[in-house]
């Protein structure tokens, strides 16, 4: 994860960047019950870049690393009957407090359905906090107690139930790591992304200039930027009222 592991610099300046790294970079810690699930999401493309970069270092823990006996234990039957299984307050716990003492975290997030709906505006926030660790829930969620002295904020990704918060989580990393300066090569683009300026953003168009007799709007052939500029707008405006009009209510 670190350039050490990849050999961009010597061994024994590690630590040394490590720290460096955690004062510059964005930081996000996960904790999981299978970290395995996270394995892929950020080892390509923009993530791969940011990573490598060194502008974010996402790291995953899994929390049987904590679990309270020699079985593995995590998790247990919830009080007052019901089905499914709780994850114990007393790994997570010790998880949250030993992972407290590298970093000191800007927000503790618990993704978990009933939170808050994720959106670009708490992208556009979180993005710029340093350390982060978010916690994923599994089977019917965490005991209630860890929500309430630890948590600081709870994000869904939508009104659906998953069974785990690693996929949400891997989303939220998704969405705020590519808004870190850097991250994207044409630093502008995510400025103009769907929903930064509360309007869906305008249709694209690549070569060739005419698809079996489908052809690409004049206007972004003739190489007008203030044209093109206010063409795109009309369209993110007809697009947003036509598919979003709750959008521009606000
Ligand atoms: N865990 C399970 N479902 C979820 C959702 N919709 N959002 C966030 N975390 C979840």
């Amino acid at each position: 994860m670190f350039g050490s592991e990849t050999g961009h610099w010597p061994k024994a300046w590690s630590p040394l960047l490590e720290r460096f790294v955690y004062f510059c970079a964005m930081n996000i810690d996960i904790i999981t019950v299978v970290p395995d699930l996270l394995e892929s999401p950020f080892s390509h493309s923009i993530m791969k870049r940011a990573k490598e970069k060194g502008l974010l270092t996402v790291q995953t823990h899994n929390l049987r690393k904590w679990a309270i006996n020699k079985h593995m234990q995590v998790d247990d039957y919830q009080f007052g009957g019901g089905a499914g299984m709780v994850l114990m307050p007393e790994p997570l716990a010790n998880a949250i407090e030993e992972l407290q003492q590298d970093k000191p975290y800007d927000e503790i997030i618990y993704l978990t359905p009933d939170g808050a709906l994720f959106d670009q505006k708490t992208a556009n926030q979180l993005s710029l906090k340093n350390n982060l660790l978010l916690i994923c829930g599994h089977y019917k969620g965490i005991d209630e107690r860890i929500r309430k002295q630890y948590v600081t904020r709870e994000i869904s990704i939508g009104d659906y139930v998953l069974s785990g918060g690693e996929l949400p989580a891997a989303i939220l990393v998704d969405a705020i790591g590519r808004l870190l300066p850097g991250v994207l090569n044409d630093e502008t683009s995510a400025l103009f992304d769907s929903f930064q300026d509360n309007l869906l953003a305008p249709p694209v168009y690549t070569r060739p200039a005419d698809f079996r007799g489908d052809k690409v709007p004049e206007i972004l052939l003739q190489g007008d930027p203030k044209k093109v500029e206010e063409w795109r707008h009309e369209q993110s405006v007809a697009r947003t009222r036509e598919r979003r009009p709750d959008m521009l209510e606000d």
